[in-house]
């Protein structure tokens, strides 16, 4: 292997040019990692709804050219200065928040917000000024810090974890946003209880990642809710007792869940990120105790519900990265795949290459995929 370190890296990367643009493949140019930056060769990546809703529903013109994707993994090629926790060969995934452990969200527990990281002060823009690509002799922006649709990307360490060199990379890059998002909704946000009941809305990976964190979490029943009734099997799978598709129903869903539970569930988890899936989560939850928890993200559209929904004792949440501090939470959720506790393969439906992202997309937006696993570089 040439060594590369030190120099600019000429790859392959997708370019978001435009909003509502097919990503064109280009090759880019990497700069080396300046001071605390770690430069990732990606391996693996995924398509994750974010990306889509950044490129066709956010559409923020200041936002572009870009490279996209969050959810990948790869191996570290070199370090900047002031990088002591990496070294080249490292196998890493990048973090879509960053933890730098110093900032007020990162001394508290209660949180993983980091300040130091893109969503601090976020006003709508998933991309940061700050990048090491060009392309065509134009700055090409970095989303959400990570950009894993290049063959090579740019990253600061606080936004890097470290994770076992069993793991394989093609299988845990999941955890970078998607699995680690549902997981933890349902383990960290809601924190269900052994023996509870739950109902989970919207079954792609984030949806079925909660319905196997309800289950880990000791839930009695767990109800799986979808329009889309081929991913039901999955849902079976990963731990789901009831499905329920609401087209099958002629009133509320949240009156046909409350029948099947004596007046409501538990807790409910919302990953459509759609508002009125939103409202209807929440009305789901029983009165007294129930937790409701906002997964799916738009910042688009305003939601409503009647006040008295909260003043009868429901508690209304919301859930970003499934609430870990990622620095410690990603590794840990690699080691529970290598020790079977935790389930990834049973998300990956395909496979293609960085060449075929623009397939990749379509079938993301089709709903006919749980996650497209995208080889980047050969490891
Ligand atoms: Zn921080
Ligand atoms: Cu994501």
């Amino acid at each position: 292997m040439m060594d590369t370190a030190g120099q600019v890296i000429r790859c392959k990367a997708a370019v978001a040019w435009a909003p509502n643009m097919p990503l064109a493949i280009e090759e880019i140019e990497v700069a080396p990692p300046q001071a605390n930056e770690v430069r990732i060769k990606i391996v693996a990546t995924g398509v994750c709804h974010t990306d889509l809703y950044y490129l066709f529903e956010s559409k923020r013109e200041e936002g572009f050219p870009a490279v996209l994707g969050h959810e990948g993994a790869g191996i570290v090629e070199s370090v900047g200065p002031g990088v002591a926790e990496f070294q080249p060969g490292d196998k890493v995934i990048p973090l879509p928040i960053s933890q730098c452990g110093e900032c007020r969200f990162c001394m508290s527990p209660k949180s993983n917000l980091c300040e130091k990281g893109w969503f601090s002060g976020y006003d709508g823009l998933m991309s940061t000024p700050e990048s090491r690509f060009t392309c065509k002799g134009k700055k090409v922006l970095q989303f959400m810090e990570t950009s894993t649709f290049s063959e090579y990307t740019v990253i600061n360490k606080n936004a890097v974890a470290k994770i076992d060199p069993a793991a394989p990379l093609d299988k845990v890059f999941v955890l970078g946003c998607g699995v680690c998002t549902g997981y933890g909704a349902a383990i960290n946000t809601a924190k269900v209880e052994p023996g509870s009941s739950c109902a989970v809305f919207g079954l792609g990976a984030v949806g079925l990642a909660a319905v196997m964190g309800c289950q880990a979490a000791g839930a009695g029943r767990i109800i799986a809710v979808d329009i889309n009734p081929k991913r039901f099997e999955k849902a079976k799978v990963l731990g789901a007792t009831d499905l329920v598709n609401p087209e099958d129903h002629d009133r509320p869903i949240s009156q046909v869940l409350a029948d099947m539970t004596n007046g409501g569930v538990d807790y409910s988890i919302e990953c459509t990120g759609d508002v009125e899936v939103m409202r209807s989560a929440l009305e789901s939850c029983v009165k007294g105790w129930g937790v409701s928890v906002i997964v799916g993200c738009t910042d688009m559209h305003d939601f409503a519900a009647r006040p008295i929904q909260l003043i009868a004792g429901r508690t209304w949440k919301g859930s970003l990265l499934g609430g870990y501090k990622l620095k410690v939470g990603v590794p840990d959720l690699v080691t529970a795949y290598l020790d079977k506790k935790v389930k990834l393969d049973e998300f990956i439906t395909h496979h293609m290459t960085l060449d075929q992202v623009n397939s990749a997309i379509e079938l993301m937006k089709l709903g006919q995929c749980i996650r497209t696993v995208m080889s980047v570089s050969p490891q």
